[in-house]
């Protein structure tokens, strides 16, 4: 009895081990990291996509891990990236920021689902001292003045809204009758927003047009509405609207390029020609639409600087150092990354 029980003894030992080792190893693999990063080469930060379907924010995506592997050539320090698609869900976010935390990220980027509702997230993260970097959805300054280790990366929305307005009117100013193609003296125009509840939407729908009356462009707004970024839902919208005011649409302001991409599926449907759009973001299909002539012009945030200050600063909370001497954050806080107009280059 006495050896068989230690021979149980044994075996009972050694699947012990085998556990407490996947138990360690599953640890390790969470936020795809290994030691902790104090005085250790690596880190660990967890990033949250609002919708990892979004044009823009896959262009973000796709320089951030560029610049995460660009950090680990130039250091040495290993970066662990771990990035996930929220879908559209606060309460799958707010799931995957406690995983981050639980497994040990010494960083959250967060691009917030619904930006109103940052308390749970940022609760969490003080509790655990995870300094947090939102992006491209901005929490309100109440939430955002609670913390010393919160910070917030984004494209100024009345810049690209002044610049979006300012491709029209310099255009207008040349050559009238290239955008008021019916020679009336007013340029009737229609406008795509994005989610009501954006900041983005607000501003850029408010400034692109102030901007296009402060040139002295006479403008007469035919209808416009809410078609949440997608490209899809805005190619349906002009598709109604094309049929609504034949021949009478002269000028398309999407708040984005995705949207002005999906007036331009359904200006190509209906066969119809002479309309001018302009969007924002400056994304990868939205500057081939410009190239190919199809966009009158967009506004692009510079996206490799984005990505950059957002893992600069990712990078040196959860190294415990000093943010870069040369980055200058609002308040402490905010960073405004910078746009340009793009334009179709002359040939
Ligand atoms: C805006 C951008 C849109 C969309 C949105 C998502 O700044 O222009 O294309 O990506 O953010 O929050």
């Amino acid at each position: 009895m006495k050896g068989t029980r230690g021979r149980f003894g044994n075996i009972k030992r050694f699947w012990k081990t085998v556990c407490l080792f996947c138990l360690l190893a599953l640890v390790c693999a969470g936020c795809g990291g290994s030691e902790k990063a104090e005085g250790l080469p690596s880190v660990r930060i967890g990033v949250s996509l609002y919708r990892g379907d979004d044009t823009f924010i896959n262009n973000i995506r796709g320089e951030l891990e560029k610049r995460a592997k660009a950090y680990e050539q130039e250091t040495g320090v290993k970066v662990h990236l771990d990035i996930q698609d929220a879908k559209g869900s606060q309460n799958t976010q707010n799931n995957q920021v406690e995983r981050f935390i639980s497994l040990g990220c010494d960083v959250v980027c967060i691009n917030m689902v619904d930006r109103t509702n940052v308390s749970i997230i940022i609760d969490k993260a003080m509790a655990a001292g995870v300094p947090v970097v939102f992006f491209n959805r901005q929490p309100v300054e109440e939430d955002m003045n609670r913390w010393d280790q919160l910070y917030y990366i984004g494209v100024d929305p009345k810049e690209s809204a002044v610049l979006q307005g300012s491709i029209v009117a310099d255009l207008y100013e040349e050559n009238p009758e290239q955008v008021d193609r019916n020679g009336d003296g007013v340029v009737s125009y229609v406008l795509l927003e994005g989610e009501s509840s954006h900041q983005d939407s607000v501003i850029r729908t408010e400034w692109s047009v102030q901007t296009l009356k402060d040139s002295g462009v006479p403008v007469e707004k035919l209808t416009g509405g809410i078609a949440n970024w997608e490209r899809s839902q805005a190619s349906a919208l002009m598709e109604q609207w094309l049929k609504e005011y034949p021949g009478r649409i002269e000028l398309v302001i999407s708040n984005n390029d995705d949207m002005a991409l999906g007036a331009i599926d359904a200006i190509e449907r209906a066969g119809v020609s002479g309309i001018s759009l302009v969007g924002i973001d400056g994304t990868v299909p939205g500057n081939e639409a410009v190239e190919q002539g199809t966009l009158l012009g967009t506004v692009a945030s510079d996206k490799e600087e984005y990505a950059g200050v957002m893992m600069d600063i990712a990078i040196a909370r959860a190294r415990g150092e000093e943010l870069p001497e040369d980055l200058v954050l609002e308040e402490g806080k905010y960073y405004w990354v910078s746009q340009e107009i793009v334009m179709k280059k002359e040939k």
